[in-house]
């Protein structure tokens, strides 16, 4: 049996926000504070919690952070207005619309809607474009905090068979690219797995690195990897535990406990790619205000 090492998300983020002090502290020098504006609609619980605590991290770096909060009855115009006026106000750096939105609005739309010089998710599709073509500026959070674990493990992904499984625009669809494009973490081959793969197993056992971001309990087990391989697991999943005061815990989409002494390495939920997330979106912000 192997030692299974955990890649330490908490450990990476505090790395790289060690570097972005500096920088915010150097672009405060010339009188730039880095600024986000966060917009929420409804009362989704876990979009709540999430923008509340981008809110909190920026506020605990010095840089400037405004969430505007709109009733799920917001009309499409009404909102695009308001980005718009984001977009025109120069004290604002990066622009936030957090996902998903209620149904009767049009999400390309309104994250069309968005300056791409200040789209710090990556979301919007000149910067998806620019991904795909393998020259990103902004790269989506989540995939950024992933190709940084891997940087900072010492990972190389050169050569290496990566399965990913889901293929949203958020995580799958910008990590095939990156990891498959022609960069410093790159040059890996990259199969994308999704609801309609057959027989998943036969995909994942010949994976060196498997990537789960689907949103499933127990998506991955100990009987579909092989020896040695390394897991980034970017599911958040509540499940009822009447043990915690909350009634639930967080877990992820793979089965952490079951993969230990057979993966070479798995990321924790919470505590791996979760906490990269905001962590990026911090230096995307920053990026943003030495552009702008
Ligand atoms: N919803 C889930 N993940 C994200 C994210 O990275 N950005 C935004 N804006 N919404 C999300």
């Amino acid at each position: 049996m192997i030692d299974t090492i955990k890649l330490d998300g908490k450990l990476v983020s505090a790395s790289i926000k060690e570097k972005l002090k500096q920088e915010i502290y150097n672009l405060k020098k010339s009188n730039i504070t880095p600024k986000l504006a966060a917009i929420i609609i409804g009362d989704d619980p876990a979009s709540k919690i999430y923008v509340n605590t981008k809110h909190k991290t920026f506020k605990k770096f010095g840089c400037e952070s405004q969430v505007n909060k709109f009733k799920d009855n917001i009309k499409q115009n009404e909102l695009i207005d308001f980005i718009d006026k984001l977009n025109n106000d120069s004290s604002i750096h990066g622009i936030l619309v957090q996902l998903p939105l209620p149904s009767h609005l049009n999400s390309d739309e309104i994250l069309n809607s968005i300056n791409p010089i200040k789209d710090v998710d990556g979301f919007h599709p000149m910067n998806l474009g620019l991904l795909l073509k393998g020259n990103p500026s902004f790269i989506p959070c989540t995939p950024y905090g992933c190709l940084e674990i891997l940087k900072y493990y010492n990972i190389d992904v050169k050569s290496k068979s990566i399965v990913i499984i889901g293929r949203s625009n958020i995580v799958g669809k910008p990590l095939m690219n990156l990891l498959s494009g022609s960069h410093d973490i790159g040059n890996a081959t990259v199969t994308l797995c999704h609801s309609y793969t057959k027989n998943l197993k036969d995909y994942t056992m010949k994976a060196d690195i498997i990537i789960a971001a689907v949103g499933k309990v127990n998506l991955v087990t100990r009987d579909m990897i092989k020896e040695n391989s390394i897991i980034l697991d970017v599911g958040i999943n509540r499940i009822p535990d009447q043990k915690s005061d909350k009634g639930y815990r967080i877990v992820g989409d793979v089965d952490c406990d079951g993969l230990q002494g057979k993966a070479k390495a798995i990321t924790p939920v919470p505590g791996g790619v979760g906490p990269m997330t905001i962590t990026m979106l911090l230096s995307n912000t920053i990026k943003a205000a030495k552009i702008i």
